[in-house]
C-alpha cells in the first residue's frame, strides 16, 4: 500500500478498529450476562429438568485429572509460564514468515510449506516454499531458496540450513537447543505444551446415545473419540463443554412403552429393568421390522412380476439382421435380466427375514396379535409428546433405569460431561423454532408439513410433519439455538457416525440460513465397527453386540495376559490377584478404547480382541508397558525421580539416539496441534508409537541407563527415560487411557 493509500483508507481502517471494538465489547457484555445467568439460575436446572432423578450436574474432568491443577491459564503463567513453551514446528513458522515478509504480501500459504522431514537425513525440518515462490517471482528456486536463507534468522535454533535438489530448505536443529528445551521440560508439568493465545470455545456433542436400548459396539466410537477430543482442546487451553446429547425422546421409546404394556414380565422387571426394557424392545422392533417386511415383499414381488414380463417382451423380439440393432437389443435383454434377478435376490432376502420371524417359537404368535403393532408404536410415541400422563409417567420411569445402565459404563470408561442435555430438553422449544423459521422467512408450508427449502438441495430439510410431529432436524435446530444463547461457541462439534453426514450438511446449511454464520459447524464423522468377517459386527443372532458384554471380554482376556506376564517375571510373580484384577480392568478398558481411536476416525475397522491386546504393537497394552517398564527401571535402580528432577542434574545428548529419541519429546506439542487439526486421535496415538515408544526402545538398547559410564551420564538418562514416561503418561492421559506404575 503506497503512503498515498495509507491516507486514503484512514477512515475506513478507523472505522473497522471501532467496529471489532465494538463487537468484542458485545460478546463480552453477552458472555458476561450468560455466566450471570447461569449462577442465578438453580443447579438442577443446570442439567436436564424433566428428568425425574439424575439432574446432572456438571462434572469436569479437573476434578479427575492431576495436571488440571497445573494447565488452568492462570496457574500455567505462574508454575510453567509461557517462556518454557516450545512448538518447534510454530517457531521455525515464525521465523520463515520474518524472512518471506519483504518478498511476498502474503506469506501464510508458504509458511505452512515448513515441515517435518519424512527422512532424517535430511534434517529434522524441511522448508518446500522456494519452488512455489520461485515461480511467482519468475526466478531459479534455488537462488530464491538463497535469498530466503539471506535474511532468515534461525542461528540460536538450527545448524547452517542447506539447500538441497531444486531448492529445498533443510534445517538441523542444534544439539544445544534441543537439550536446553529438554531440560525445562524435565520440571514443567505441561512438558512444554503452551496454552492457547487464542483460546477458543468448543461444544463437542458425543456419546449421544439413544437410551432405550443398551449400549452397544456402535457407541464406543462417538464416545471415546468425543471424550479424546475435550481432554486435548481442555488440556491446550481452549473453554470446551461437553454436551451428551441423548437420545431420549424418540421413537424408541414408543417401542418401549408399547413392549412393556404388551410383553413385560413384572417380575424380571422388578429384579432387571433395562435387560427387560430391552428384551420387550427387542420383540416390538422384531414385529414391527416383520410388518413392515410383508409390505415390502408385496411392492417386491410385484417389481418382479414386471421385471420378469420385461425381461420376456424383450426376449421376444425379433432378430432384425442388423447386427449394431440386435447387438443393442441383446444388451438391453441383459440389463434387463440383471435388474429382475437384483429384485429376486431382494425378494429372497426379506422372504429370509420373514421366515426367521415365522419359525421363532416366541415371535410367531405375537405376529397376528400385532398386526398393526407400526401404527401403534407411532402413536404411543406421539401420545408421550403430546404429553400424555400415562405415558409421561412410564417414560420418568424407564429413563433413570436407562440413565443408570449407562452411567455404569461411563465410568468404566471413564467419561463425563459437563451437560447432558438429550433431546427431551428441547422438547418445549420445538414450536416456537419452527414458529421463528417461518417468521423469518426461512421455513415454508408445503403440502401441510413445515419445510425449509436449502439451497442447491433437491429434497426439503422438514421441521414439522403433517400430523404435527417434529423431528430429529428440528430438535438439532433448536440445540443449536440453545448452545448459541447460553455458550456462545467458536465451534461445535459433533462427533456421529458418518452415516449422518447428510443430515449434518442439511442442519448446517439451514443453521447458516438462520443466522448462524460465524459458529464453525463440524460433523466429526466416523465409520463403522466391523466384524472379522468384514461386516457389521453383530452377534450371532444378528444382534449388535452390547458394550457391557465386550468390556468384561476385554477385560477377562486382559487379565489371563496380566496374569502370564506377571508370572514370568525372572524374579517370580509381583502382584497380589487383587492388583492383578485391578490391572487388568485398567488394561482391558484402555485396550478397546485405544484400538477405537487409532484408527484414522473415517474408516472402517474391525473389532479384534487378539490385536487389539497384544503386547506388540500400537496398541494400549503395548504403550501401558512401555510406561511400566520406565517407571520399573526406577524401581531397580533406586531411584527417586522427583528429587532427581530437581536436583538440578542435566539431559546431555552425546549418542543418536538420545538425540533422535530428544526431538521427538519435543515433538508433543506438534502432535496435539496436528490432532486438533482436523480432529484425529489417530495421529496423537501414533506419535506416541511410532515416534515416542519406538525411538525409546532403540535408546534403550543402545544406551545403558542404570549401568551407564558415569554418575552424570546415568543421570541424564534417566530424565530422558523420564521425560519419555511422562510424554506417554501425558498423551495416553489426553487420549482418556490410564497408565498403571506396574504391570
Ligand atoms: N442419538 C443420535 C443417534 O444415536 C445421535 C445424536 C447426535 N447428536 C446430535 N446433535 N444429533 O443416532
Amino acid at each position: 500500500m503506497s503512503p498515498s493509500n495509507d491516507v486514503a483508507y484512514l477512515p475506513i481502517l478507523s472505522f473497522m478498529s471501532f467496529m471489532s471494538f465494538m463487537v468484542r465489547f458485545l460478546t463480552w457484555k453477552r458472555r458476561l450476562r450468560s455466566r450471570a445467568m447461569r449462577w442465578l439460575r438453580p443447579a438442577a436446572v443446570r442439567g436436564n429438568p424433566r428428568y425425574p432423578r439424575l439432574a446432572r450436574t456438571s462434572q469436569n474432568v479437573e476434578e479427575s485429572v492431576p495436571w488440571a491443577v497445573c494447565w488452568s491459564p492462570v496457574s500455567n503463567r505462574s508454575i510453567a509460564g509461557r517462556w518454557s513453551a516450545m512448538n518447534i514446528l510454530v517457531e521455525l513458522r515464525k521465523r520463515f514468515a520474518a524472512a518471506l515478509a519483504p518478498l511476498v504480501d502474503d506469506t501464510a500459504e508458504l509458511v505452512q510449506m515448513v515441515r517435518r522431514s519424512q527422512d532424517a537425513r535430511f534434517g529434522d525440518y524441511q522448508a518446500n516454499c522456494a519452488m512455489p515462490l520461485a515461480k511467482q517471482l519468475k526466478k531459479p528456486p534455488r537462488d530464491v531458496a538463497a535469498q530466503i536463507l539471506a535474511s532468515l534468522d534461525v542461528d540460536d535454533l538450527c545448524q547452517p540450513p542447506e539447500i538441497a535438489g531444486p531448492g529445498f530448505i533443510n534445517l538441523r536443529i542444534k544439539d544445544d537447543w534441543l537439550a536446553v528445551k529438554l531440560n525445562v521440560a524435565v520440571t514443567d508439568p505441561r512438558l512444554g505444551v503452551a496454552v492457547a493465545d487464542d483460546p477458543r470455545t468448543f461444544v463437542i456433542d458425543y456419546s449421544s446415545v439413544n437410551v432405550a436400548k443398551p449400549m452397544h459396539v456402535g457407541h464406543i466410537r462417538s464416545t471415546v473419540i468425543g471424550d479424546s477430543l475435550y481432554r486435548t482442546l481442555k488440556f491446550l487451553g481452549h473453554r470446551v463443554i461437553g454436551d451428551n446429547h441423548l437420545g431420549d425422546w424418540g421413537t424408541q421409546f414408543g417401542m418401549i412403552i408399547y413392549g412393556y404394556r404388551h410383553f413385560a414380565n413384572e417380575a424380571a422387571y422388578r429384579e432387571q429393568p433395562v435387560e427387560e426394557l430391552a428384551r420387550g424392545y427387542r420383540t416390538v422392533n422384531a414385529l414391527v421390522s416383520y410388518h413392515t417386511g410383508r409390505q415390502q415383499a408385496e411392492v417386491l414381488r410385484k417389481q418382479l412380476a414386471d421385471d420378469q414380463a420385461a425381461v420376456e417382451r424383450q426376449a421376444a423380439v425379433a432378430n432384425t439382421g442388423d447386427a449394431k440393432a440386435d447387438k443393442q437389443a441383446a444388451k438391453a435383454l441383459r440389463e434387463l435380466q440383471s435388474a429382475a434377478d437384483k429384485t429376486q435376490s431382494e425378494v429372497q432376502s426379506v422372504l429370509g427375514k420373514l421366515s426367521e420371524v415365522e419359525n421363532d417359537p416366541q415371535l410367531a404368535p405375537l405376529i397376528d396379535q400385532h398386526p398393526d403393532i407400526a401404527e401403534a408404536v407411532l402413536a404411543e410415541t406421539a401420545k408421550l409428546h403430546e404429553g400424555d400422563a400415562d405415558n409421561l409417567r412410564l417414560w420418568r420411569e424407564f429413563l433413570p433405569a436407562c440413565l443408570e445402565e449407562i452411567d455404569d459404563i461411563y465410568r468404566r470408561l471413564g467419561v463425563t460431561f459437563d451437560h447432558t442435555l438429550g433431546e427431551s430438553f428441547y422438547h418445549d422449544r420445538l414450536a416456537k423454532v419452527v414458529e421463528d423459521l417461518k417468521q423469518s422467512g426461512i421455513a415454508t408450508d408445503s403440502d401441510g408439513a413445515v419445510c425449509v427449502f436449502l439451497p442447491g438441495e433437491t429434497a426439503p430439510m422438514i421441521v414439522r410433519k403433517k400430523d404435527g410431529a417434529f423431528l430429529y432436524a428440528t430438535t438439532d435446530l433448536a440445540t443449536i439455538q440453545y448452545r448459541m444463547d447460553e455458550w456462545q461457541p467458536n465451534a461445535i462439534l459433533y462427533v456421529v457416525d458418518h452415516r449422518q453426514s447428510m443430515h449434518f450438511s442439511h442442519l448446517f446449511a439451514a443453521a447458516r440460513l438462520w443466522g448462524y454464520r460465524d459458529v464453525e459447524l463440524t460433523h466429526v464423522s466416523f465409520g463403522t465397527v466391523l466384524g472379522e468377517n468384514g461386516r457389521p459386527f453383530v452377534t450371532r443372532a444378528g444382534d449388535t453386540v452390547g458394550l457391557r458384554g465386550l468390556l468384561d471380554e476385554a477385560v477377562r482376556r486382559a487379565l489371563k495376559i496380566v496374569t502370564e506376564n506377571d508370572e514370568a517375571k525372572p524374579d517370580g510373580p509381583e502382584l497380589t490377584a487383587e492388583q492383578r484384577r485391578r490391572v487388568a480392568e485398567v488394561v482391558g478398558v484402555a485396550a478397546l478404547k485405544y484400538a477405537d481411536l487409532s484408527h484414522n476416525r473415517t474408516s472402517d475397522y474391525v473389532f479384534s480382541y487378539d490385536k487389539m491386546l497384544a503386547t506388540g504393537g500400537n496398541t494400549a497394552t503395548y504403550m501401558q508397558y512401555a510406561y511400566a517398564r520406565v517407571q520399573n527401571i526406577f524401581a531397580r535402580g533406586g531411584v527417586d525421580i522427583e528429587s532427581l528432577r530437581s536436583s538440578g542434574a542435566r539431559i546431555e545428548l552425546t549418542e543418536p539416539e538420545e538425540r533422535a529419541l530428544a526431538i521427538e519429546l519435543l515433538r508433543f506439542p506438534e502432535a496435539l496441534e496436528l490432532m486438533v487439526e482436523d480432529y484425529r486421535p489417530n495421529q496423537l496415538t501414533s506419535y506416541l508409537f511410532d515416534q515416542v515408544a519406538n525411538r525409546y526402545s532403540s535408546f534403550y538398547e543402545k544406551c545403558p541407563v542404570l549401568k551407564a559410564d558415569n554418575p552424570q551420564q546415568r543421570d541424564s538418562r534417566l530424565l530422558l527415560c523420564d521425560l519419555t514416561a511422562r510424554t506417554l503418561q501425558l498423551g495416553l492421559e489426553l487420549l482418556g487411557i490410564e497408565t498403571i506404575e506396574k504391570m
